[in-house]
């Protein structure tokens, strides 16, 4: 993108506007947008275009862009029909106009691509910059400015919507009225020809009206700019976003594991959570996290308490603290020294404190009270379940005096179960910002999401007190291999390629060789030492076990001669038409925790490293996670985690943990193979095999498909 460009501060702070196709007719969404500015407060200036003229809201209607002759006009709104929008823009660049936020529909979405693309070059070459085509508008609250052709009354507040749909984003700013959320700024991107995401969110993480952004997305356009846009973002503000087309098409024809486990939806989740943005699945998800992230301080300790007056309730909340990863303070002298006075003997000060159903609104005060004062205690977690003392009447003051005490300073969250008054309580306390729900899993996940907030920033300051590791890798090597490759037409490195770049990478693999007759593969494995494996060497076969190319724990001369035989065998009825380059010879490598790595070029995302449970059953247990590629030991830790199988990796049943080190080390090389080496389209490890702490990894088979 050219530097010449303005900045985007423009877009939402602009001093001057115009709106070509501003219509004097109600309804007329060039009529609707102008009203929505002048009644939004907007105090530049506002100049209506249309070649009729007269007034209209009154403001006098300029004939043409060049009639108004200012050529200090920040932000020019287009709402005519496609056909005369190329010939506007032309119009704003003679009047040197900053940002268009075209309104009409009929490009890119609609198959008309080759002008689009060229409305944004022709921009870009005259200093502008493109909002949208195929949008509602942008609202910004620091501007007082309503550029929008929705809702007229969009209240003020501290979240930031970014819509890629227009009629959701439409509805999003009714449906924040209702729930009583303020709005900084809404801005519809639509098919984003220019100005993204990316963009946006560097305009508003640095804007202090914006506590909360909240992303609608369909589609990623420029995805590996807008990880290192959200990795920095996170680090200061929450980002919540909504994802739909939740499409199989990233796993459609993939030659290896990797692609065929890359479900597109996955790697967009995953890399969601590397850059520590909180992914919703519905819109009340989305809103109620954003209302509490917006309105809530963050807590500044890992110890949570719950207050309930009934187990039940209290066993469903200690649940889900598990399930969003909340730490239940468990320090019982520190609980019973805090709570025992104030829970009677049938009670209990383990955390849930239960204060039981005969507890009047004075002991929930009194306990309440102490869980805010307490130093030790960082959030809480009020429960209750309707009973005769506790009413909807009798708990609504008490909450609210609470929530205004309090929560600037100490985070929670409340859930309150029963019928009718109780939930007039409930509507009445969340018209007022109180975080309460009736469902204790929509509370907690609220918290959960403030949790990861406040981790994902101790991350942050963390990792930059650290080094990184050095890696040596033979990049130059490397690309010979595949140069060699490309010019002998194959899409493809063949096993002794394949190995040749683990070496390069300082990856360890088993000692092999490929023999092309018995005598030879019987002298090998004497080299070797046995037991020896022995595999097909054929550019034919791809996946060896299937053609029933692979012999293993070969113990003697003789097995070595009848696995040779059986593997040609097999192959050829596997398929006869393959070419055989011969059989390799492998040292057999002692048995240890099967991994998988993998790295492929995302056609979202660019290079994106894959880690699981590896061995032949990958595809069927499926336990795998995906990142962009990185160098982040932390962000790799915790993308092992997140498998299901990570406890394997710890140890179980008396093992010893094994080597994660190494395995991290094995994942950043395969990342940076890929990323220096953009030829790559596919690698794959598999299996890694992880031993004990300290002894390392070893990569018995390795796949790497190139352009
Ligand atoms: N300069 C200034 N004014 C012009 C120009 C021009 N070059 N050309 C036309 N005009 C005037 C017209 O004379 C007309 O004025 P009038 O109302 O006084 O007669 C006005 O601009 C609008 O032009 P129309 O031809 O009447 O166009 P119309 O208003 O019917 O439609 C629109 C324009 C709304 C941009 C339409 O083409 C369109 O794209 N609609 C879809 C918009 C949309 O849905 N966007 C996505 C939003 S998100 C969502 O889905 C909710």
């Amino acid at each position: 993108m050219k530097n010449n460009l303005p900045d985007i501060r423009y877009l939402f702070e602009p001093k001057k506007l115009a709106v070509v196709g501003a219509s004097s007719q109600v309804g007329k969404i060039g009529h609707s947008i102008v009203k929505n500015i002048v009644e939004s407060g907007y105090q530049g200036k506002i100049y209506p275009i249309n070649p009729k003229g007269g007034e209209m809201l009154g403001l006098s209607i300029h004939k043409s862009l060049s009639e108004i002759n200012d050529c200090e006009i920040d932000l020019v709104t287009l709402v005519i029909p496609a056909k005369h929008i190329f010939q506007a823009v032309k119009e704003c660049a003679k009047i040197k106009a900053k940002f268009l936020s075209i309104i009409s529909s009929g490009f890119s979405e609609v198959g008309n691509t080759k002008e689009e693309m060229e409305i944004v070059n022709f921009a870009h070459d005259h200093g502008m910059r493109i909002l949208g085509p195929n949008i509602f508008g942008i609202y910004s609250a620091k501007a007082s400015m309503n550029a929008t052709f929705g809702p007229s009354n969009i209240s003020k507040g501290h979240v930031s919507i970014i819509t890629q749909s227009g009629a959701l984003g439409i509805a999003m700013i009714g449906k924040t009225q209702v729930e009583k959320i303020g709005l900084s700024s809404i801005i519809s991107i639509g098919n984003k020809s220019d100005i993204d995401e990316a963009d946006l969110i560097e305009y508003l993480v640095e804007d202090p009206q914006t506590k909360v952004i909240f992303m609608y997305m369909e589609g990623i356009k420029r995805g590996e700019r807008l990880i290192e846009v959200l990795q920095k973002a996170t680090s200061k503000k929450p980002i919540v976003v909504i994802k739909s087309g939740r499409s199989k098409r990233g796993a459609m024809a993939a030659a290896s594991h990797t692609g065929s486990l890359a479900g597109a939806d996955q790697v967009f989740s995953d890399i969601m959570e590397q850059c520590g943005v909180h992914r919703a699945t519905t819109i009340t998800e989305a809103l109620d996290w954003c209302k509490f992230l917006s309105t809530n301080t963050r807590p500044k300790g890992e110890n949570c308490v719950i207050i309930t007056n009934g187990g039940g309730v209290g066993v469903l909340a200690a649940d889900a603290c598990e399930q969003y990863g909340i730490h239940l303070f468990d320090d019982l002298k520190t609980l019973e020294c805090a709570f025992l006075e104030k829970v009677p003997s049938f009670g209990s000060v383990k955390n849930p404190i239960d204060i039981t159903g005969g507890a009047s609104m004075q002991d929930y005060k009194r306990s309440i009270e102490t869980a805010f004062e307490h130093p030790d205690i960082h959030s809480i977690i009020c429960l209750g379940c309707e009973t005769a003392v506790l009413t909807g009447e009798t708990f609504k003051n008490t909450i609210l005096e609470f929530h205004k005490k309090y929560a600037h300073h100490k985070p929670a969250v409340f859930s309150f179960v029963g019928g009718e008054n109780i939930e007039k309580g409930i509507a009445y306390l969340r018209s007022e910002g109180v975080p309460i729900f009736s469902d204790i899993y929509q509370s907690i996940s609220c918290l959960g999401k403030a949790y990861s907030d406040f981790r994902n920033i101790q991350t942050h300051s963390d990792h930059h007190s650290k080094e990184d590791k050095i890696y040596h890798i033979k990049l130059d090597k490397i690309s010979s291999i595949i140069k060699k490759a490309q010019t002998d037409g194959r899409n493809f490195l063949l096993a002794h390629e394949g190995k040749d770049v683990m070496e390069a990478a300082g990856i360890s693999m088993p000692k092999s060789k490929i023999t092309k007759g018995p005598a030879e593969a019987i002298s090998t494995a004497e080299e070797i030492g046995y037991p020896v494996v022995m595999k097909i060497v054929s550019p034919d076969i791809l996946h060896k076990s299937d053609a029933g190319g692979i012999a293993l724990d070969l113990q003697n001369q003789k097995e070595v001669i009848d696995a040779y035989e059986a593997i040609i065998h097999g192959c050829k009825n596997y398929n006869p038409q393959a070419k055989i380059t011969g059989i390799e010879v492998m040292e057999m490598v002692p048995p240890g925790t099967e991994t998988i790595v993998g790295g492929r070029y995302d056609p979202s995302f660019g290079p994106v490293i894959m880690f699981g449970l590896g061995g032949i059953y990958v595809e069927v247990i499926k336990d795998v996670s995906f990142r962009s590629i990185t160098t982040d030991r932390n962000q790799i830790s915790g993308m092992l985690k997140k498998i299901r199988s990570y406890p394997l990796l710890l140890g179980v049943r008396g093992e010893d943990k094994k080597d994660i080190n190494a395995i991290i080390d094995v994942i950043i090389k395969t990342g940076m193979i890929l990323k220096h080496c953009p030829q790559i389209t596919d690698i794959e490890l598999n299996p890694l095999v992880a031993y004990d702490e300290g002894d390392g990894v070893k990569a018995v088979d390795v796949r790497i498909m190139i352009q």
